[in-house]
């Protein structure tokens, strides 16, 4: 770790994403383009605009994209100034950000949870920002959620925040839900998690507080981790190790998202489409005759 500073994020990527076949037969669901970007794009942008800046991609079979699109590509480059698309350079300065990509493997795709502790031995005993690969925060990554996450991490000496979005009661089952340790208070959107549950049915959904993609964990996760069973789904839950966490006496907080910080997840098609679509609308360049042309349709 350097000087105390939590820079370093854990993205895992190597989900089958079958919800999304045939789309993603052959390439990664965390490459699909929402806008004018790759999702995992955008996450990087978020993530190091909060102060990230060292990405560990827990990567599988299949995946070879995501490295390829962070690689400096010096033959595109020259071939562009060659061919007089001088213009396109500023598209690739991504590029160039002084950032670190490090990549290790999910050998075999137990769940997210199984995703995270494969980064263990790469981690090492330093506290860490983990990010869904295929999850973006706010309208262009324009979110500054893990900045205040890692901040309040820092400040109330914390063993796990963690993102939280209001779902309507019918879709919590598709989440990790929060039991907070008291009503949220409206005035805060800091809150003490007393549990935390994988896909409840909505009878038994503590809140309507649903884990949002983004979390920092203290390096301790990873012992709740190696002694987390298979849970729903015979995956190794994420949620189930936080619960862990908890009952172990962790401090557990959760941070609400802003109302303008949606989670766009493209894990599923209705998702996936409302992103292209919202992402698109908004593009300085089409969005404005877009917009025409989808009320046209409509
Ligand atoms: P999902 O929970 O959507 O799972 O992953 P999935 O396996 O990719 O998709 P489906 O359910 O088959 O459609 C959330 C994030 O966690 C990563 C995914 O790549 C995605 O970015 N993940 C998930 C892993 O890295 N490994 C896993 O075993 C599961």
């Amino acid at each position: 770790m350097s000087d105390g500073k939590i820079n370093l994020a854990v993205v895992p990527v190597a989900g089958r994403g079958t919800r999304l076949l045939p789309l993603t037969k052959s390439q990664p669901k965390e490459m699909l383009p929402v806008g004018r970007k790759p999702v995992v794009q955008y996450v990087v942008e978020e993530l190091a605009r909060c102060g990230v800046e060292r990405f560990l991609f827990v990567t599988g079979p299949g995946k070879t994209a995501i490295e390829n699109h962070f690689d400096i590509d010096v033959e595109l480059v020259e071939s562009l100034r060659e061919s007089g698309k001088e213009e396109l350079l500023k598209e690739l300065a991504f590029e160039r950000a002084d950032l670190d990509y490090f990549y290790t493997r999910q050998r075999r795709q137990l769940g997210l949870g199984h995703a995270v502790l494969s980064a263990s031995a790469a981690v090492g005993n330093e506290p860490f920002v983990a990010a869904l690969g295929d999850s973006i925060i706010g309208l262009h990554a324009q979110s500054r959620i893990v900045r205040r996450m890692i901040d309040e991490f820092q400040r109330q000496r914390a063993d796990a925040v963690i993102a939280f979005e209001i779902v309507p009661r019918e879709d919590v089952v598709h989440y990790g839900i929060a039991q907070p340790e008291r009503p949220p208070d409206a005035a805060s959107d800091v809150f003490r998690l007393s549990g935390i549950i994988e896909k409840p049915s909505p009878a038994e959904a503590p809140s309507d507080l649903a884990v949002a993609a983004r979390y920092v964990f203290s390096p301790a996760v990873f012992e709740h981790l190696r002694a987390t069973e298979p849970g729903k789904g015979g995956e190794i839950q994420l949620t189930d190790a936080v619960q862990r966490l908890i009952q172990s006496g962790g401090k557990v907080l959760g941070v609400r998202l802003p109302p303008s910080e949606r989670r766009f997840d493209i894990g599923n098609f209705g998702s996936y489409f409302r992103a292209f679509l919202e992402f698109a609308l908004a593009d300085d360049e089409y969005g404005p005759e877009l917009r025409q042309f989808v009320q046209g349709l409509l």
